[in-house]
């Protein structure tokens, strides 16, 4: 590494050789890893060209080694993650401060997606739904799910988006990779219908069971959804609030993806297994009875053990 001064941030969480680094002026931040993250920094580059709000790539270069590095500018201050945990004060809300910089952030991502959709084939829907749900490992770890209903829900749910437009998104987008100015770690990305990404940023919360110390009020979520109605609308599409349901369906897949433990003495891993199997028939039952799914109806984590506890007592 050069003697600019740079500071590891992390290891990178879903890349076994990547880190992220920070320059010692706080400009720009580096990534290293292996090939991937220079297919990363391509989209990343392209996507920043067709004014998606990312940092721009100012550097990518290889190592003696045969790994690479990316820099990109510093989008500064924090992850609108760490600013709902620097305002919690004590209580469990979510500012409404960082509820408007992410309703700006995801609009302009939002219009920057309906400006230049893709000219996608007929499996594209079917494709973004095994990718996005990760519906083949859900299936291999749950044979018991792998069921004519499971399959029919999700069926509905991409016959329900039929007519969206595909779109380049993030796959991973929430709190923790949003700061005010822009979209960071899009190494996940991929197609999928308008409105995947955006409409789910604060409907996520709850699959963490309150771990994350925060919660968004009914309010808040039904706020930041008419923020981005409004931007569908602008960039000439419909609503894309309506459409909540059938996204759910799919992230709750996702949540329960890679939950199977494999050891059984790991109690607490069997329990989590568990409530997101949970979250994931509470979401089917609502999706088919009524289209939507509300994560406000959903359990914490520590509610659904004390009703697992009680419910197993003789
Ligand atoms: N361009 C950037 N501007 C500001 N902060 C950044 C930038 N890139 C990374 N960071 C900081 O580094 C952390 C880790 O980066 P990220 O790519 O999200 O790693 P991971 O893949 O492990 O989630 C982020 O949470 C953020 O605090
Ligand atoms: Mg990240």
């Amino acid at each position: 590494m050069d003697t600019t001064g740079w500071r590891l941030v992390k290891k990178r969480t879903a890349q076994d050789d990547g880190a992220v680094y920070v320059s010692a002026d706080g400009a720009r931040y580096r990534r290293t890893g292996t090939a991937e993250l220079r297919r990363e920094a391509a989209f990343q580059q392209m996507i920043a060209n067709l004014g998606y709000p990312v940092p721009r790539i100012l550097e990518t270069g290889e190592r003696g080694d045969g790994t690479f590095f990316v820099d990109e500018e510093s989008l500064g201050g924090q992850t609108l993650h760490e600013q709902v945990l620097a305002l919690l004060d004590g209580g469990r809300e979510l500012s409404d401060h960082v509820v408007d910089q992410l309703a700006e952030v995801s609009s302009r991502m939002l219009s920057a997606q309906a400006t230049h959709p893709l000219d996608s084939g007929p499996d594209a829907l079917a494709q973004w739904a095994e990718q996005a749900g990760w519906t083949h490992n859900v299936f291999t770890e749950n044979p018991d799910l792998d069921t004519a209903r499971v399959r029919a829900a999700i069926a509905r749910a991409t016959s329900e988006l039929t007519n969206l437009p595909m779109v380049r998104g993030h796959l991973d987008y929430g709190l923790p990779n949003i700061l005010a100015d822009g979209v960071i770690d899009w190494q996940h990305h991929g197609l999928m219908p308008l409105g995947y990404d955006v409409t789910l940023a604060l409907e996520i919360i709850p699959f963490k069971g309150g771990a994350k110390g925060y919660t968004a009020s009914p309010q808040q979520r039904q706020r930041y959804l008419a923020v981005l109605d409004a931007a569908a609308r602008t960039a000439g599409h419909p609503p894309v609030s309506p459409h909540l349901g059938a996204f759910l369906l799919i992230k709750s897949l996702f949540f329960l993806a890679l939950m199977r433990p494999t050891e059984p003495a790991r109690l607490d891993k069997h329990q989590k297994w568990h409530y997101r199997r949970h979250l994931f028939l509470k979401g089917i039952e609502q999706y088919e009875r009524t289209g939507n799914i509300d994560t406000a109806l959903f359990p914490t984590l520590d509610a659904f053990a004390a009703w697992q506890d009680a419910t197993d007592r003789p």
